[in-house]
This record gives C-alpha cells, structure tokens and sequence, in this order.
C-alpha cells in the first residue's frame, strides 16, 4: 500500500486515537475514557517508592538488595546497577521524577565494557539492554515527563550499543547460534550449552537496537540463530513445537522436550511481539507463521485438563522425549498472555478463548493457595487419574488438595516457592487490556494485596519459600530486579489508564521494558516524530512495508 504526503499529513492532524476500517490491526480492546483507577494505581506507585527506597539507601549503584540482612550483591549483573536499569522505565511511567533523575545519572557513567567476570548474553539482553531501551524510547516518546540532562538520556541508547557489540564473541560459533557466556577481555565464547530460550529471545531487543542506531549487525545476528529455530532440524515431534537444547556448532536440535516452559517460552513469545513490532521486520511473516503453527499444535497436543477439572486448561511440560509431564513451572503461565495478543492480532477466537482459559487456569493457583500466591511448580492427576510421577499417586495429602484445587503442589525442590514471580500478573493484565472485562484487574489487585501482606514494616518486601504456609513459610533474603521492571509495572499498567503503554503502540520484551511499535497496528499507521530512524526514514519517503 503506498499512501500520498498529503493524506500522512491528514492521518498525523486527524489520528489522535484509531483511523476506523483502514485496514491496520487493532489489538487492545477500546476502553471508554475514565477506565482507569487512579486509587489503585497510586498504591502500586506507593509500593516501588517505599521498596525502591530501601535499595537507593542501602544499596544505590549496585546491582540488588538482599533486604532481610540490608546487604547488597553487585556482580550478579556485573556491576551495572541492575535494580536501577532494570527499574528505570517503570518509574518513568509512574513519574517518580526523582527515582529516574537520580537513576539517569548513575546510568550514564556506567562503563559497559570494563568487566572482568563473564557475561551473560540472556539476562545481560532481557534486563540491561533492554531495560536501557524501554527506558530510552518512553524519554523519547514524548508521552511522558522527560525533562532531564539530554546527554544522560542518550547514554542510554549508547550504553546498550556498547554492551550489545561486547556481546558480539557469543556469536562466534560455527553455526552462528549464540554460546550463553563470554569474556570482554579475551573476547572468546564461553559455556556452549545452550537452550532454545536463550537462542530466540534476542529478535526483538536487536531489530529495535540496530533502528535506533542505524547499524544493521545487531538484527543481522539476531536473525541468522532465530533462523535454526523456525527451521528445526530434526524435525520435531509436533510442527513448531520444537526441542529444549539446540547444538551451537550445528544449530540441530538436541531434544524433543516441548512446550512453554522455561527454557522454551520467551522463543514463542518473541516470534509473534516481533512481527507485530515491525511486520516488515520479519520479511512479512516468517515469524508470525511459525507462531500460529506452535500453538495450533499447542492447542491440539499440549493442552490438558486436570482429573475432573474440564475448565482447567494447563500447557503441559514434557520429558526430553516429548512424553506429558503433566505439571507446569510458574513461567508458563506469561502464555495465556501471548495466545490472547497473537489471537487479538489475528482475530482467532478459538486462540482467544485459549488464553483465557490458560489465564484462567493460573489464576486458580494463586486464588487457592494460603498466601493468595502461586507456587513456582503445579502438577495434576492427568484424564485417567494418574501423576506423571508415580510417587504421587498414592498421596493421601496431594490426592486430597487437588480433588479440592484440581492442582497439587510436588513436595519437593523449590516447588512451592514465591519469588515475585510475574507470569500470570502478565497475563491477566493482557486479558484485561484486550477483553476489557474488569474481572480480570480484580484479580490482579488481590494479588497486589497478597504481595503486600506478608511484610514487615521494618522489611518492606521479600520472596517466600511456600506459598501454603503462614507468612508464606518464611522470607527468602532477596528481592530481584524483575520484582521493578515486571511485576509492579504489570500491576500498575492494570489500574492506571489504559491509554498508558497501550498494546497498540508498545510491545514488551520478556522482561516487559516496552518498545514503540514501528508500524502496522492503528495507532502507528502514520508517521510520528518518535519513530526510529530508520522507519521515520523510510515513512518520510513513502515507502511503506506491504502488509
Ligand atoms: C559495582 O561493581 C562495579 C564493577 O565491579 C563497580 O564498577 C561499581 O563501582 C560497583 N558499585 C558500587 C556502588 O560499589
Ligand atoms: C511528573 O512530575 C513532574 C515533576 O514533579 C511534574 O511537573 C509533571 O507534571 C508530572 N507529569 C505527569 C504527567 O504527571
Ligand atoms: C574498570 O573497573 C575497575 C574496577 O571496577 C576500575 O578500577 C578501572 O579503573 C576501570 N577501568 C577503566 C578503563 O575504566
Ligand atoms: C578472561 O580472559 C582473560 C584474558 O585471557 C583472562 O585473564 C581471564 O581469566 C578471563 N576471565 C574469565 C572469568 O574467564
Ligand atoms: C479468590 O477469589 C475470590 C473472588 O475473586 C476472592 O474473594 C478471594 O479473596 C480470593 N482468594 C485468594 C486466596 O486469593
Ligand atoms: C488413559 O487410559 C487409556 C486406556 O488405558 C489409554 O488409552 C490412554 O492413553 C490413557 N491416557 C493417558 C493420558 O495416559
Ligand atoms: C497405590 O494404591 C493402589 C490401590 O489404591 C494399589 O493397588 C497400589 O499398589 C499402590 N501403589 C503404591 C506404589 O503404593
Ligand atoms: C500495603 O502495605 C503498606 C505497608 O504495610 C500499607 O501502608 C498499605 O496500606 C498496604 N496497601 C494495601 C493496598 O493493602
């Protein structure tokens, strides 16, 4: 479609909310004005300040606070002030004004090249880069106070662009998917073991860092290990549902162990916010294509119901044969979020109706456990009443909590464990922005209260080792940076208007630090002054990507 200068002048004057029937795609449902509440919003903001506070006056600069002891930890994010970054375009949001000028100004004298410990490429990616992009785009975007030093907020962009080209000797290997590690100072890939996670969730920090910057190698590599990913070899035992281990000197898959667990889940997670980020991007569908089969397949062959709980509906691990294992690790449930964006994007309702239920279905792990939060692993007894581990079957106590829950929680391991997990705040706040059903941020304000609850004064916040235990069985001596880049923002973006961080401009990387969609859905359909260069570029000369 080629559209004239004078018609982009008209849609810019006349878009100030959606250009009806123009053909674009239209994701988050169309609230009425006032839909927000503010009351709520305002104790979610209340609670980043008073846990931020802890870590800016014990901790300030270093990468997290142990809030039990007040001791610090700075190497875990290799010294870059990981809370502040990872935190930064969530109190921008909230515009906690002097939370984000103090944090702009410690960020720009970060050096994110002298490092002597290896680097991580996943969470340096997730938490660093991106953190410093959502950050750098909301500054720029025009959408929120942005009155601060101009150079603090180009070191933003600058810094990710530093720690992105010392990221490059990952990549170094034969076949081009990247090694998980590597060494700033003899610039060699380290520890090549490597999951499918890691390998596909770089698409979307890369593009949007190469068209902020101009320079093309960062989606250029991005590109060539997502393409192992979307051409599976061998072939796996489901289409799209590939395996867990990908061989970095071949790209071959080393397993058959599927679904949307960790290890697996941010891989589908990026394929369709990718397309949606940039349609063009994607050399117009690869991506999108091979999500639609994923969860085609997803929905037919992975989609089970515990024992006499048919409106459950859980995406179920599998061993490394691909055999159910008929239980779920909390970050699976970011899915039903993702099937609703991808379903809303394709007008699929049966993709919809699919996410609601898996969103439902967590939320029932949350609303019946002691705590009103949910554990990091559920199990169920599958359709002919058995556990995939046969030790549970015989369990009076388990048989008895999951005829009552339809999920019981395996006594072993961290099981039971709380540790701000996001996942299914995620997904109910995407079942919010795209039903517009108000159900949805009640869940998410029991929650909050939840989270809020079992704290001390003196102790403003900590993680819980189990969820069906009084005080949540007692405090874990951490508080992850996540804690400020996904949780409290899921929160708040569920009670502040739905304007803010609308799912028709933004998508979110896995980490949920927001990128501003290029082009194709309503709201961008037309040239903005907050565009990356490269499409303000080629917007001006008319040159629109065909959909
Ligand atoms: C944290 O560690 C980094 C890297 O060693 C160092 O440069 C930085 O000064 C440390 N931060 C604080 C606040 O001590
Ligand atoms: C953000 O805070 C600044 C400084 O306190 C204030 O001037 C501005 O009006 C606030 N902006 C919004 C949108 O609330
Ligand atoms: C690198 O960091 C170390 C320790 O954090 C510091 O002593 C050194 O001066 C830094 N080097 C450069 C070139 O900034
Ligand atoms: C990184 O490489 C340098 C130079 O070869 C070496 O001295 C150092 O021990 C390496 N660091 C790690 C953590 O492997
Ligand atoms: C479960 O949900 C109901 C209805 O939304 C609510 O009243 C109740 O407090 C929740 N319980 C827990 C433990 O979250
Ligand atoms: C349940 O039992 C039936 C009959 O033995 C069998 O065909 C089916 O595969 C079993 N289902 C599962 C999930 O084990
Ligand atoms: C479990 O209980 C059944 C009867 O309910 C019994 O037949 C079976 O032997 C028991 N299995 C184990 C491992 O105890
Ligand atoms: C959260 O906890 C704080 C501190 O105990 C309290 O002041 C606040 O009212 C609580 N908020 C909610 C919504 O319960």
């Amino acid at each position: 479609m080629k559209f004239s200068l004078v018609g982009v002048l008209i849609a810019a004057v006349v878009a100030t909310a959606t250009p009806a029937n123009s053909g674009c795609k239209q994701i988050q449902y169309q609230f009425p004005s006032g839909s927000g509440n503010p009351e709520r919003a305002k104790a979610v903001v209340d609670a980043y300040r008073r846990v931020y506070g802890e870590y800016e006056k014990y901790c300030f600069g270093k990468d997290g606070l142990q809030p039990i002891s007040k001791t610090c930890d700075n190497g875990s994010l290799w010294g870059f002030g990981g809370t502040i970054i990872d935190g930064l375009d969530t109190a921008i949001a909230m515009n906690l004004t002097d939370i984000v000028a103090k944090g702009l100004e410690n960020t720009a004298k970060v050096d994110f090249s002298n490092v002597t410990i290896l680097v991580e490429l996943f969470d340096a990616n997730i938490r660093i880069i991106a953190g410093l992009l959502g950050a750098y785009d909301l500054l720029k975007s025009g959408m929120f106070f942005n009155d601060y030093p101009k150079d603090q907020i180009d070191a933003l962009l600058a810094g990710a662009k530093t720690l992105a080209t010392n990221l490059k000797p990952c990549f170094d290997t034969p076949s081009g998917v990247p090694a998980s590690f590597t060494n700033f100072t003899n610039k060699q890939p380290s520890h090549k073991a490597q999951n499918t996670a890691v390998v596909g969730t770089l698409i979307l920090e890369y593009f949007h860092l190469s068209d902020l910057t101009g320079d093309d190698s960062f989606a250029a590599l991005a590109r060539k290990a997502e393409s192992y990913l979307i051409n599976p070899k061998p072939a796996p035992k489901y289409p799209g549902l590939v395996g867990g281990q990908v061989n970095t000197d071949t790209g071959d898959f080393l397993d058959y162990n599927f679904g949307w667990q960790s290890g697996l889940d941010s891989f589908f997670e990026y394929l369709i916010k990718t397309h949606i980020y940039d349609p063009g991007q994607d050399r117009n569908s690869e991506y999108l294509n091979f999500w639609t089969l994923a969860v085609d397949s997803s929905m037919k062959h992975d989609t089970v119901s515990p024992y006499g709980f048919p409106n459950l509906k859980f995406l179920s691990n599998t061993d490394t044969l691909g055999n159910l294992k008929y239980s779920i690790d909390d970050y699976t449930c970011f899915a039903g979020g993702n099937f609703l964006l991808g379903g809303a994007y394709l007008g699929r309702q049966d993709m919809k109706d699919a996410g609601i239920a898996l969103t439902d279905s967590c939320h029932q792990a949350y609303n019946t456990t002691l705590t009103g939060l949910g554990p990091l692993t559920l199990a169920w007894y599958n359709e002919n009443n058995t556990a995939y581990n046969p030790a549970y079957n015989n369990d009076t106590a388990l048989r008895e909590y999951a005829t009552k829950n339809g999920y019981f929680i395996p006594p072993e391991g961290f099981s039971a464990v709380y540790f701000s997990f996001p996942e299914t705040i995620e997904s109910i706040w995407y079942a919010w922005r795209i039903t517009g059903d108000t159900r949805w941020r009640e869940y998410n304000w029991e929650i909050f209260k939840a989270l809020n609850t079992t704290r001390s004064e003196d102790i403003p916040y900590w993680e819980i080792l189990n969820v069906n235990k009084p005080s949540g069985g007692g405090a874990w001596n951490s508080l992850s940076t996540y804690f400020f880049a996904e949780t409290l923002k899921y929160l708040y973006l569920s009670f502040t208007d739905p304007e803010v961080l609308s799912l028709d401009r933004f998508q979110f990387n896995t980490e949920c630090h927001p990128f501003l969609i290029q082009q194709g859905t309503c709201a961008v359909s037309y040239p903005r002054d907050y565009d990356s260069p490269r499409v303000y570029k080629q917007k001006l000369n008319l040159e629109r990507v065909e959909l």
